[in-house]
């Protein structure tokens, strides 16, 4: 074990998610266990990014597995490859194609979270465009023109691809702002790029376009990101998207299925190498995928698409396919794990650990006894039981570690996305009625 220290925003950091049952969104390093294959072929996707290609990835794992914490670790990974990240969790209001203004929630959301290595918490949008306007005015120095010149040389690049005229338009007016100082213009730019302009009419009085970012062109709106973000001199675009279970769980087939075409179209254009730049990955329950009434598989062409190699079975791995299923922890991943929390608890430094190691064999003995493989398989709570014994122990010094163990409470945890789900919309009948 390393003793490089720990700082103390970090550790705080990591050790408030942890307690309170999320993933910590920087520092997961100093926690990650296990996992080694799948980091690497994620690590491998991000340098096609980066080289010019396309990937879609499905990180599947089942509850409380590991596929939000999995997904933040290929984000860091991604920052320090120079990408840009976008990230956000699917919800009822947030999809990938709707029709009542849930899917340019989606997108402002994944706006909201565009993180580079110097934000990596987010609201990095503007950055990124303030930073293709400097870089053309460099360039438009050394060249002895005009940055205008510059600035629509490089956006000429945009107009190829769908709705590329008005995100260009949009850029160049950002420019216009940055050039004359006029803030407003400015900060309009950006929150048309931001997904935030709810009508045209407004869109065109404040940037003379036509077209907003709407529920029908997030796709096509990522693709021209990634293509910007290119412009801006970074390696590319890594957007994930992570609770898919929300698409299976709506209730009208009709937008089930209208999401997953959105899918297979990035699927699509990952498998026949179109799109440069850009990477999609999607974190999701076993039964999102391959339910055939309700998840993907419920769609003809996702389903042959995604089909796991059939010989893959029986231990042996394939993770070169769009689908990556997360193996479940193991006790010996678990062990380590307990390990870092008191590395990290410790701020790095041995001298400070709290518990000896017999200590840490004692409470996976307990919770074992309590709550059988699924203390190791699905660990949030007994990371969190975990983190508040060693809490109790630095507030109260001289108390004993043995009785707390004895009386560490955990229980299984349970998927509440399997509660029964609402009876099935049917479409036609809907539209009988009305
Ligand atoms: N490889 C890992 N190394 C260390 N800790 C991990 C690892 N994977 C998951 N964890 C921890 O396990 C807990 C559960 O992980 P996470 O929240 O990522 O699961 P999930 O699959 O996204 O769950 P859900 O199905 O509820 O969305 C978190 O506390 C997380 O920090
Ligand atoms: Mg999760």
């Amino acid at each position: 074990m390393s003793d490089t220290r720990i700082k103390p925003r970090e550790r705080d950091a990591i050790l408030q998610s942890l307690r309170a049952g999320v993933v910590p969104r920087t520092g997961q390093h100093h926690v990650q266990v296990g996992r080694m294959r799948e980091v690497e072929s994620l690590l491998r996707d991000l340098d096609r990014i980066a080289d010019g290609g396309s990937t879609a990835r499905f990180v599947i794992g089942d509850y409380g597995s590991g596929k939000t914490f999995f997904l933040h670790l290929v984000r860091a990974a991604a920052l320090k490859k120079r990408l840009v990240t976008m990230h956000a969790d699917l919800a009822p209001d947030r999809r990938l194609h709707a029709t009542g203004g849930q899917a340019r929630g989606l997108y402002a959301e994944l706006a909201r979270n565009t993180s580079t290595s110097t934000k990596p918490d987010g609201g990095a949008l503007s950055a990124v465009v303030e930073r293709f306007v400097t870089q053309a005015m460099t360039t438009a120095r050394e060249r002895g023109v005009d940055p205008e010149v510059v600035i629509r040389e490089r956006l000429a690049d945009l107009s190829e691809l769908v709705g590329g005229y008005d995100f260009a338009e949009v850029v160049a007016a950002y420019w216009r702002g940055h050039d004359t100082g006029n803030e407003q213009l400015k900060s309009d730019a950006v929150r048309w790029l931001r997904g935030e302009f709810s009508t045209r009419t407004e869109a065109r009085a404040a940037l003379g376009v036509r077209t907003i970012v709407d529920d029908a062109n997030v796709y096509d709106q990522l693709k021209l990101m990634s293509r910007f973000v290119r412009l801006a001199g970074f390696s590319g675009l890594l957007v994930c998207l992570d609770e898919m279970v929300n698409l299976y769980k709506l209730t009208s087939a009709r937008a089930r299925a209208a999401n997953y075409e959105q899918i297979l179209r990035i699927l699509n254009d990952s498998l026949q190498g179109v799109s440069g730049h850009v990477g999609f990955l999607f974190g999701g329950t076993p039964e999102f995928l391959m339910d055939t009434r309700r998840g993907l598989y419920s769609y003809e062409a996702l389903q042959s698409r995604l089909a796991e190699n059939s010989f893959a079975v029986n231990g042996l791995v394939d993770h070169s396919g769009p689908v990556l299923r997360l193996t479940n922890l193991t006790q010996e991943d678990f062990y380590v794990l307990l390990t870092k929390l008191r590395h990290v608890h410790a701020s790095g430094d041995p001298a400070n650990y709290l518990v000896p190691d017999e200590a840490l064999h004692a409470f996976m003995r307990h919770c074992s006894e309590r709550v059988g493989d699924a203390y190791f398989r699905t660990p949030r709570t007994t990371i969190k039981e975990f983190l508040n014994l060693l809490s109790v122990l630095e507030q109260n010094p001289g108390q004993q570690w043995e009785p707390l163990v004895g009386a560490v409470r955990v229980e299984a945890e349970h998927n509440p996305d399997l509660a029964p789900l609402e009876p099935e919309e049917d479409d036609e009948l809907a539209t009988f009625r009305l």
